[in-house]
């Protein structure tokens, strides 16, 4: 089980996880965060589960969560900010997820747009972010972080294992979550704050350095529709900005990137 002691024993934050809420077991730690905000819970109130048994990624793709191996935990968040700046509330977490795994296991993954964490082409963290509204009509934001930690290959399923990975198969070592949540938290606080105070362009140019991808070519699938061509960079929105085949510059705000 997650130590969640040690956890609030160690966090430096002032705002994120200063509330955390640990489950054994729970379908999303993202629909869980969702009801306790509707319910009032605080901003940087923490869902943490041992265990999801409905983990969901994005496109409605499930995140296979086994129990006692990951990082699965979902951050309440209210900004005040306006309401077409908080896709970017992603990439502050993509940042901050790459510097925790840098400092609490020593790796240095790569972003893959918008959120994916690779090590060795491999997956091993995934970030849903849900925006809703409150009946008052302010924003609530669910941030959802799944780290594959010390997962060996055998408990993911057999369709997954060529793209899935986990810190334990590609480092052959363990490593303590607790270290990895204290630090994501301090990581993600520091960053969100910089997002709120409309330091956005900093950010960027962290994920930027993470993310190598300008100048890849890649293909993008989107809705069914495949668009090829040249990352020539991140814009302030989040979006993708591509010089397609036919030389125009397109964005894009969605979809499956491979590159090529
Ligand atoms: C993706 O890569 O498609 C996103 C995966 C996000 C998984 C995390 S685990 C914690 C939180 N609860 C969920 O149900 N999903 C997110």
């Amino acid at each position: 089980m997650i130590h969640t002691d040690a956890i609030a024993a160690g966090l430096g934050t002032s705002v994120i996880g200063k509330k955390i809420m640990h489950f054994h077991e729970t379908d999303s730690t993202n629909t869980r965060a969702l009801f306790l905000a509707r319910g009032g819970a605080a901003e940087g109130t923490v869902v943490l589960a041992d265990r999801q048994t409905a983990g969901r990624g994005r496109m409605n793709r499930e995140w296979h969560s086994p129990g006692g191996t990951g990082i699965y935990l979902s951050i309440i968040l209210t900004p005040r900010a306006p309401l077409n700046s908080l896709p970017g509330i992603t990439l502050v977490a993509a940042v901050a997820a790459a510097e925790a795994l840098e400092s609490a296991a020593g790796v240095r993954a790569d972003i893959k747009w918008p959120n994916d964490l690779l090590l060795n082409n491999r997956k091993i963290c995934g970030i849903l972010t849900e925006l809703h509204a409150r009946d008052d009509g302010a924003a609530i934001v669910i941030v959802g972080i799944g780290i594959n930690v010390n997962t060996p290959a055998e408990r993911f399923p057999a369709e997954v294992r060529d793209i899935a990975s986990s810190l334990l198969i590609e480092t052959g070592r363990e490593t303590s979550r607790e270290e990895i949540v204290i630090s994501l938290l301090e990581r993600f606080e520091r960053r969100y704050e910089m997002f709120i105070f409309g330091r956005f362009d900093a950010i960027l140019d962290r994920w930027r350095e993470y993310s190598g991808i300008i100048g890849r070519r890649v293909c993008i699938e989107q809705d069914g529709v495949r668009t090829l061509g040249t990352v020539v960079d991140i814009d302030m929105g989040g979006a993708l900005v591509i010089l397609n085949i036919s030389g125009s510059r397109q964005m894009i705000l969605s979809g499956d990137i491979t590159y090529i």
